[in-house]
C-alpha cells in the first residue's frame, strides 16, 4: 500500500498544486483570448459563434451528426414549442472502423455522407430539405457557425488531408453524391458546446459544459468585450476552450511523470493534448497499464512476473479501470482482470492495482477540477459577483461510468471554489439536443437573413433596368424641349438666357446670393480678367424653418436682412454693387434678370412666391427695408453657377451637375436660431441649419433644338430639373413602397420623383423607412421602434457617409448609431450599413443613368464618334460620401461608352459662376446702353 503510494508520489496532487494549476490555466485563457497572444497559446479558447443558449422558442424538424466521441451516431431531432419537454430524437449508431477515421480524408467524409443517406433512406426522409447540425468533436478555427477549419486531429482520428480544411464544405461536398439528398449544414458545434445547449434547455443557468470522455474539453460563455478575435463586445459568446491542449508549451512539465511521457510518446499525436493524455478516457487504461508494467519490472508487483498481455499497448481500458475501482465488486473484477492479462495476481497485488487505478484516476479529476474551477473563476470576476451561482454541463463516458469520478471531481471543485455554487448537471441525450438547438437558432437566422436579402435586392438595378432608366430620361428631355409637349413634360427643361462660357474678360467686383443649398450665402466675389484671378468673400447665414415655411415677403426680407448685415460686416454699405442670385429652384425664365418660380422644391414652401417673378420679389423688399440699392442682373441655377465656375477653369465643362444634401434644421439648432434672433433679431453666420439641394443638370444646348425660344444660331444652357423625371410615373416599376413613404411624408409629394430617389436627405429618408420596416418585421433593434426612429431626417448625409465609409470598423458604426439614439447591436450595424450602401448606390447609380442620357445626346446632336466633355459637379452627397462618385463615374462610362466625360469638382461654389454670368449679363447691358 504505501510502496504504491510512494512510487506514485508525482501523481498525488495537493490542493496547492491544484490552486496553483488552476491560476497557470487561468492565464492560458488570457492568452488564449488575447489577438496577438492568440497565435502563440496552446490553449486555443476558439469561438464559437454560438452568442446565446436556448430560449425555448426553437422548433423545427433537424438533422443532426454527432462525430468524434466513442460512438459516431446520426440523429433525428423534433423541437416543438409548446413546453419544454417537447424534444424527440430518433437516432442511430454507425461504426467507426481504423481505417475510415484515419485513413483519406474525402474517404471519410464520404463515409459519414453515406451513413447520413442511409438514416434518411431508411427513414424516408428524402423528400424534404432539412437543416443539419454537425457535432465535430475537435478543435475547428470558426469564422461563423457554419464553417470551421480543423486545426489538427486529437483522440483517435487521423484521417488525411483533413486538416486546415473546412469541415462543413467538406461534407456538403460529400453529400453531392448523393443527389436525391438535399441537407442544409447550418451549424458546426463542438461536442463541449452541445452538451452545454442540451443542459441549458433544462436548465438556463447552465453556462458551462463539460466532456471527459474519451477526449476532455470545455466550453463557457465569455463576454464578447474580452473576446478580441470577434469583432464586437456586446453579449456573450461560447468559447471553445480545448483544454486538453494545456501543457502543450511545457506549462505542466512540473506535474508530468514519467508513465506520461512514454505513453505521449507512443501515441498518434506526440507533443500534443498533454493535458488530456493526463486526463481522458482514452489514456487512463494505457496510463495505469505501463504503471503495473514498470512496478512489476521493478518486483513491487507479481513477484516480478510479466505477461506478454501487459506487454501490449491498448490492453488495459478505462472501462477495465472503472471496474476495477467499484465498490464492493472491484477487488473481485481486479482480480479477473489480471488474470485474463495472463498474470497471477496475490491479493495485496490486487489491492495494490486497485490503488493505482485510483491514484491515475484521481489525478485525472483533481486536473479537470482545477481546470473547472479556473473558468468558473472567470465567470464570476466576468460578472462581478462575490459569489457565482451556476450550472456545468456534463458529459463523457468516463465521468458517466466511472463509479467515483464524479462525487471526486464535485468535491474538489467546491474545495477550490467555495464562492462558487455550481450545480453539476448530466446531459443524460448527448451533445445532439444542444446542437439542434444551435441549429434552430442558426435556421432563424437564416430566415430573417432572407427576408433582409428580399429588401436590399428591390434595390438592386439590372444594367437593363439602368439603360431603361437612361432611355426614359433620354424621351422626357426632348419631350421637355419640343413646343408641343413641353408644358406636360416632367423634365421642364427651362431655358436659361446663358449663351456660353465665360472667356476670361471678365471683371469687376459683384455680390452673389446663394440660396437653395445647405448654406444659405452672400458674397462679394472680386473678378480681375486677364490673370484669371479671383477673390471671394463670404458669409453663411441661417435661415429657419419657420422662414423657410412662412410667406414669401417674410423670405425675401430676411433675405435683405442677411445681405444688410454683409455689406455691415464688409463695410460696403451704399455700394451700389451688381449682384447675381443663385436661386436653386426651378425658374421660368424670359432674359437674365426674370425668373418665374415654377414651384418650390426641396425644403422651401414659402407663401405667395409660386408663378412670381423672384427677382421682382427681392427688388421689392431691398426697396420695403429702404436702406440700400442693389442692381440686380442675373437669376441663375446653382447647376448653372457651378457649370460656370469650373467652365472658368476649363473650357470643356459644358455640363452642371448637383448632388446635394438635405440636411434638417434639427431641434437644437432651431432653438440655437431662436436665440441668435432674440438677441437682435438679426440673421447671424450659422452651420448647419438650412434647407438643403437636391438633385439637378444643367448642359449647354443648341439653340435650334431649344423650340421654347427664338434663334437656331449657338447654345444655350438649359436647366433640365430633372428632378422632375418620374412625376408622370415613367419610373414606377423601379420605385419601391420605402420610395413612396418618403414621397408621402415630403413637403411635395407627387413631384421630384427621381430626386427623391437620389439627394442626400431623402436618401437618409428611404434608409429610415427601411429601417423602421425591418424592426417592424422583428429583424432590426430587437423589433422595437425608437422614438428615435420615427424621428423625421435624423440620417443627414453627413451620417451616412460615416457608416458607409470602408475605414470604419463595426464598432465604430454602432457608435455612430448610438450617437443618433439607435440602440443597436453589431449585427444591427452590419445590416444598418448594408441598408445605407444599398440605397446609396441606387442613388448614384439612378444619377449616372441619367446623365449618360445627356452626355449621349450631346455626342449624338453634335454627330461624333466619341465626345469629350467635363462636368462641373457640386453638392455634399458627392463631395463627401465615400462612394456615391465613384459608381456615380462608372455607371456614365458603362452606359455611355463613346463619351469620356471628365468629372470636376467645384471648389468654390456656385457664387463664383454667378458672379461671372452677372460680369458677362453687365457687360451686355452696357454695350445695349451704348448702342
Ligand atoms: C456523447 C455526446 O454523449 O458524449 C458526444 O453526444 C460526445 O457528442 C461524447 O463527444 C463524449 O464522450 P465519449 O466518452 O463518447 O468520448
Ligand atoms: C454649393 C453651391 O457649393 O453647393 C450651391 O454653392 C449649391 O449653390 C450647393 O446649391 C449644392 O450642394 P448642397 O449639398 O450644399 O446642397
Ligand atoms: C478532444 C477534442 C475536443 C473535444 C474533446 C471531447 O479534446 O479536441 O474538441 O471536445 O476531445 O470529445
Ligand atoms: C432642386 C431644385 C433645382 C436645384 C437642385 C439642386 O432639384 O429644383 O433647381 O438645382 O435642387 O440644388
Amino acid at each position: 500500500m504505501f510502496a504504491v503510494d510512494r512510487f506514485l508520489y508525482h501523481m498525488r496532487l495537493s490542493d496547492e498544486t491544484l490552486v496553483d494549476i488552476m491560476t497557470r490555466f487561468q492565464a492560458e485563457m488570457e492568452k488564449g483570448l488575447g489577438k496577438d497572444t492568440n497565435p502563440t497559446a496552446s490553449v486555443k479558447m476558439l469561438p464559437t459563434f454560438v452568442r446565446a443558449i436556448p430560449d425555448g422558442s426553437e422548433n423545427g424538424e433537424f438533422l443532426s451528426l454527432d462525430l468524434g466521441g466513442s460512438k459516431f451516431r446520426v440523429l433525428k431531432v423534433q423541437v416543438s414549442q409548446e413546453g419544454k419537454q417537447n424534444v424527440q430524437m430518433e437516432s442511430q449508431f454507425y461504426p467507426t472502423p481504423n481505417e475510415i477515421i484515419r485513413g483519406n480524408g474525402t474517404e471519410l467524409f464520404g463515409y459519414v455522407a453515406d451513413c447520413l443517406a442511409d438514416f434518411m433512406r431508411t427513414r424516408e426522409m428524402t423528400h424534404k430539405k432539412l437543416p443539419l447540425g454537425f457535432t465535430f468533436s475537435f478543435p475547428c478555427r470558426q469564422t461563423k457557425l457554419d464553417e470551421g477549419f480543423l486545426l489538427s486531429w486529437t483522440k483517435k482520428f487521423k484521417a488525411r488531408g483533413v486538416q486546415d480544411t473546412d469541415v462543413v464544405s467538406r461534407l456538403a461536398n460529400a453529400m453531392k453524391e448523393h443527389e436525391d439528398l438535399d441537407v442544409d449544414i447550418l451549424s458546426l458545434v463542438n461536442d463541449t458546446v452541445g452538451t452545454m445547449m442540451t443542459c441549458a434547455y433544462d436548465d438556463p443557468a447552465c453556462e458551462v459544459g463539460v466532456i471527459i470522455g474519451t477526449g476532455t474539453n470545455a466550453c463557457y460563455m465569455e463576454d464578447m468585450s474580452n473576446i478580441e478575435l470577434v469583432e464586437g463586445d456586446e453579449g456573450r459568446m461560447c468559447i471553445n476552450t480545448e483544454w486538453g491542449a494545456f501543457g502543450d508549451d511545457g506549462a505542466l512539465e512540473d506535474i508530468r511523470t514519467e508513465f506520461d511521457r512514454e505513453l505521449d510518446l507512443g501515441s498518434l499525436n506526440p507533443g500534443k493534448q498533454l493535458f488530456e493524455k493526463m486526463v481522458s478516457g482514452l489514456y487512463m487504461g494505457e496510463l495505469v497499464r505501463l504503471i503495473l508494467l514498470k512496478m512489476a519490472k521493478v518486483g513491487l508487483l507479481f513477484g516480478g512476473a510479466k505477461s506478454s498481455a501487459l506487454h501490449t499497448k491498448g490492453k488495459i481500458e478505462t472501462q477495465h479501470v472503472a471496474a476495477m475501482e467499484k465498490y464492493k465488486e472491484g477487488l473481485a473484477n481486479t482480480r479477473e482482470i489480471l488474470v485474463n492479462l495472463g498474470l497471477d495476481p496475490s491479493e495485496s497485488d490486487c489491492i495494490a492495482v486497485q490503488q493505482v487505478c485510483t491514484i491515475v484516476s484521481f489525478r485525472s479529476a483533481n486536473l479537470c477540477a482545477a481546470a473547472l474551477a479556473a473558468i468558473l473563476t472567470r465567470l464570476r470576476e466576468n460578472k462581478k459577483l462575490a459569489r457565482l451561482r451556476t450550472t456545468v454541463g456534463m458529459d463523457g463516458t468516463l465521468y458517466k461510468t466511472h463509479p467515483q469520478y464524479p462525487k471526486r471531481l464535485h468535491k474538489v471543485v467546491r474545495r477550490l471554489v467555495p464562492n462558487c455554487d455550481v450545480r453539476f448537471l448530466l446531459s443524460e441525450s448527448g451533445s445532439t439536443k444542444g446542437a439542434a438547438m444551435v441549429t434552430a437558432v442558426a435556421c432563424r437566422v437564416q430566415a430573417q437573413r432572407k427576408q433582409i436579402d428580399k429588401v436590399l435586392a428591390l434595390f438592386q438595378l439590372s444594367r437593363e433596368q439602368l439603360i431603361g432608366v437612361r432611355d426614359k430620361m433620354r424621351t422626357e428631355l426632348e419631350y421637355g424641349l419640343k413646343k408641343k409637349t413641353h408644358a406636360l413634360a416632367t423634365v421642364k427643361m427651362l431655358p436659361t438666357f446663358v449663351y456660353g462660357m465665360p472667356d476670361g474678360t471678365e471683371k469687376g467686383k459683384f455680390l452673389a446670393l446663394d440660396l437653395g443649398g445647405t448654406n444659405f450665402r452672400v458674397l462679394l466675389v472680386k473678378i480681375r480678367s486677364g490673370r484669371k484671378s479671383v477673390r471671394m468673400y463670404n458669409k453663411i447665414f441661417a435661415i429657419p424653418l419657420e422662414i423657410m415655411q412662412g410667406t414669401g415677403e417674410e423670405l425675401f426680407d430676411h433675405i435683405v436682412q442677411c445681405i444688410a448685415d454683409f455689406l455691415d460686416y464688409m463695410g460696403l454699405k451704399g455700394a451700389q454693387l451688381p449682384l447675381g442670385f443663385t436661386f436653386s429652384f426651378p425658374c421660368r425664365q424670359t432674359c437674365i434678370d426674370k425668373g418665374t418660380l415654377v414651384g418650390w422644391t426641396k425644403g422651401f414652401k414659402a407663401t405667395d412666391c409660386e408663378g412670381e417673378d423672384v427677382v421682382d420679389m427681392l427688388r421689392e423688399a431691398i426697396k420695403r427695408r429702404n436702406e440700400f440699392d442693389l442692381d440686380i442682373v442675373a437669376i441663375v441655377n446653382d447647376t448653372v453657377g457651378t457649370m460656370m465656375t469650373c467652365g472658368y477653369e476649363d473650357p470643356n465643362c459644358e455640363i452642371g451637375l448637383i448632388a446635394g444634401e438635405w440636411s434638417s434644421v434639427t431641434p437644437l439648432a432651431r432653438f440655437h436660431m431662436t436665440l441668435l434672433r432674440s438677441d437682435g433679431g438679426h440673421c447671424s453666420t450659422a452651420r448647419g441649419f438650412s434647407k438643403g439641394t437636391g438633385s439637378n443638370v444643367c448642359y449647354m444646348e443648341e439653340m435650334r433644338n431649344i423650340e421654347l425660344v427664338d434663334g437656331d444660331e449657338g447654345q444655350m444652357c438649359i436647366n433640365t430639373e430633372w428632378g422632375g423625371f418620374g412625376d408622370n410615373g415613367c419610373i414606377d416599376d423601379i420605385c419601391t413602397q420605402y420610395d413612396k413613404e418618403v414621397d408621402e411624408g415630403s413637403l411635395n409629394s407627387g413631384k421630384q420623383r427621381y430626386e427623391k430617389m437620389t439627394s442626400g436627405m431623402y436618401l437618409g429618408e428611404i434608409v429610415r423607412q427601411i429601417l423602421i420596416d425591418l424592426t417592424r418585421q422583428g429583424l432590426l433593434f430587437r423589433g422595437q421602434i425608437s422614438e428615435r426612429l420615427r424621428t423625421k431626417g435624423i440620417f443627414e448625409t453627413k451620417f451616412l457617409s460615416q457608416i458607409e465609409s470602408d475605414r470604419l470598423a463595426l464598432l465604430q458604426v454602432r457608435k455612430i448609431l448610438q450617437q443618433l439614439g439607435l440602440d443597436s447591436t453589431c449585427e444591427d450595424s452590419i445590416v444598418v450599413k448594408e441598408v445605407c450602401g444599398a440605397v446609396s448606390r441606387r442613388a448614384a447609380q439612378l444619377c449616372g443613368a441619367g446623365l449618360a442620357a445627356i452626355v449621349e445626346k450631346r455626342r449624338e446632336d453634335q454627330g461624333l464618334e466619341h465626345f469629350k466633355v467635363t462636368v462641373g459637379v457640386d453638392g455634399t452627397l458627392y463631395k463627401l460620401h465615400p462612394h456615391f462618385s465613384r459608381i456615380l463615374q462608372e455607371t456614365v462610362k458603362e452606359l455611355a461608352p463613346q463619351c469620356d466625360v471628365t468629372f470636376m469638382l467645384s471648389e468654390d461654389g456656385s457664387g463664383k459662376g454667378a458672379a461671372l454670368i452677372t460680369a458677362v449679363a453687365k457687360r451686355l447691358q452696357q454695350q445695349e446702353k451704348e448702342n
